[in-house]
């Protein structure tokens, strides 16, 4: 898609990626709703409100269709983690999570997706992660949150196929953002956190999926070196699954 002179509607635009996503369309030349909670620095329009609440998702739609005209390009960036493991995590917890990385962004496109199949041009982008690819043990429940996303966004790209709207899945490895303290239970390995060092900057993933859109890709996987974990684990699961278990496990039972 061409990026510059279009309209796009971009969740979670207060923080991390998605405040990075929002600096990097607008210097391309977007305009851009940005929608989180919080309000967004640096939008064309920032809309207060909560993808995990319907009645605020049909209003962020409502009022960016009343500020914009038209949405050309959704991004469901807007995501949160639990770090419960998966049979202790409260369900409420659950409920709330896939309310945010899942539910909302299938809400979000049925609202969208219909004015741009009727204009035959659109394209929705869906943030999921790594984790979407190879499931990490201290977050089991959050990657199996991103690999609904995944198939989800694999699918909705076979169903569009015919429309001239486009599904792009974007999976981040390890990005140095206020994820880990916004997460809604539970807390993270100790070995992760001292492991931020190697974490790519949001700034560098906005490029990767600014650049994305604009050459119609499939799936943006960043840092690429990533792609080496996913062949890893397709080829030889037990021996990532080992892997990452020693990981956890290493860093004690914090
Ligand atoms: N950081 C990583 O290592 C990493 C890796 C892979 C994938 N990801 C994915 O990347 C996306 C962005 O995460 P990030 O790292 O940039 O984290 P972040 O800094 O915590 O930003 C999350 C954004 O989502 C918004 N958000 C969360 N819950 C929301 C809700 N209920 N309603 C509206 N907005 C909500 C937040 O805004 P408010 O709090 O203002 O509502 C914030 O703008 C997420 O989908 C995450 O799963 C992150």
């Amino acid at each position: 898609m061409r990026i510059e002179g279009s309209n796009i509607f971009l969740t979670g635009a207060s923080s991390g990626i998605g405040a990075a996503l929002a600096v990097e369309l607008t210097r391309r030349g977007a305009r851009v709703a940005g929608v989180s909670r919080r309000p967004s620095a640096g939008v064309a329009v920032s809309i207060s409100a909560d993808v995990g609440v319907a009645a605020d998702r049909e209003r962020a739609v409502a009022e960016a269709l009343g500020a914009l005209g038209r949405i050309d390009a959704l991004i469901n960036n807007a995501g949160v983690g639990v770090y419960a493991p998966s049979w202790q995590c409260p369900m409420e917890e659950l409920r709330r999570m896939f309310e945010v990385n899942f539910f909302g962004a299938v809400d979000l496109t049925q609202r969208v997706a219909p004015g741009m199949v009727a204009r035959g041009q659109g394209l929705v982008v869906n943030v999921a992660s790594i984790a979407s690819k190879v499931p990490l043990p201290w977050f089991t429940l959050y990657s199996a949150s991103k690999a609904a996303l995944e198939a989800y966004t694999r699918g909705l790209r076979m169903e569009l196929a015919r429309t001239g709207v486009g599904a792009m899945l974007v999976c981040p490895g390890y990005v140095q953002t206020g994820f880990q303290g916004a997460v809604l239970g539970g807390r993270p390995p100790a070995k992760l956190v001292s492991g931020k060092r190697f974490a790519s900057t949001a700034e560098a993933v906005a490029r990767a999926v600014a650049d994305g859109m604009e050459k119609d890709a499939r799936t943006v996987l960043t840092p690429s070196l990533g792609w080496a974990l996913v062949a890893a684990s397709r080829l030889a699961p037990g021996l990532v699954d080992g892997q990452l278990l020693a990981m956890m496990e290493s860093a004690g039972d914090e």
